[in-house]
């Protein structure tokens, strides 16, 4: 399939920050399989990263062209001088995933100030001044997608509570888009990923001894799901297959939300 021929694609929170699997020599994360398998079909796509060289590493991997943008989603320049330079070198954005995410997990009693902060900086704030700053051409080319991928601590509880708010947010933010810009050809929506088997999670709970098996045996499938399950999901809401799917979400899950 080449659903995304012609398209130019940005991807927030591309790179990838964690180990590889078990025989791997590229690490995947969420952000790095989404941009891998929309280059596949077709798209050209930037990747944004804090750290540059994970960027570079996510570009050297697309079958097609790519580009790499350092930019640390924590600063607004930063996200909208992403957009830019994506808009500059590649053309016209048809779409745009907002990945970047963190989660220190910390409990109510636990959290500090700077810690919230960091979540909202990262996890909402950016998403919104991505996809505020990338709008305003897409209104005036009558065309426009935005997946945001979230998690499902956006309804469950179990995690930390910065990153259950900010992941709600996300949802509040994508569903915003879709419902006020749906008449002018933009269509928003969000992905609920439950355990997946990513960068994220390797790095925060690889080294704990038992953690990744727990993470496997909780949702009824027995087993996390991997990014590149996410990354075909990303890609059906992003690409014209989803021509009708507008706020929403789409859980990612293997069924743990459904117990
Ligand atoms: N793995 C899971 O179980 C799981 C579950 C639910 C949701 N998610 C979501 O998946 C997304 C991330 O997945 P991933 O595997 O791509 O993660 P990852 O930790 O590998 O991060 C992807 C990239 O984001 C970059 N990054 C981190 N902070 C940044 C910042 N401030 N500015 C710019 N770049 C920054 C990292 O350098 C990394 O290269 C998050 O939104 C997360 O909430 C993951």
């Amino acid at each position: 399939m080449r659903r995304f021929d012609g398209r130019n694609v940005l991807v927030v929170g591309g790179g990838a920050d964690g180990p590889p699997r078990p025989g791997e020599d590229l690490a995947i994360g969420n952000g790095r399989a989404i941009a891998i398998r929309i280059a596949a079909e077709g798209a050209a796509v930037a990747v944004t990263d804090r750290d540059l060289a994970a960027a570079d590493e996510t570009v050297a991997a697309l079958d097609g062209r790519g580009l790499a943008i350092e930019a640390d989603a924590a600063d607004p320049d930063a996200c909208r001088r992403a957009v830019d330079i994506a808009e500059s070198d590649l053309g016209p954005l048809d779409v745009v995933v907002c990945n970047v995410g963190i989660a220190s997990g910390r409990a109510l009693h636990d959290q500090t100030l700077d810690d919230w902060e960091r979540h909202d900086h990262v996890n909402v704030r950016s998403h919104w001044l991505t996809a505020q700053h990338a709008l305003g051409p897409m209104l005036e080319r009558g065309h426009g997608v935005f997946v945001f991928v979230s998690s499902v601590a956006a309804v469950l509880g179990g995690s930390g509570v910065a990153y259950e708010a900010t992941k709600a947010a996300q949802v509040a933010v994508s569903r915003h888009i879709a419902v006020r810009y749906a008449k002018r050809g933009i269509r928003s929506n969000t992905l609920l990923l439950g355990l997946i088997d990513s960068t994220m999670a390797r790095r925060e709970f690889g080294d704990i001894a038992g953690r990744m098996d727990v993470r496997a045996a909780a949702p009824p499938m027995k087993r996390q799901g991997t990014p590149e399950e996410v990354a075909a999901a990303a890609a059906f809401l992003a690409s014209d297959d989803a021509s009708y799917v507008n706020g929403t979400t789409l859980v990612i899950d293997g069924g743990l939300s459904a117990i």
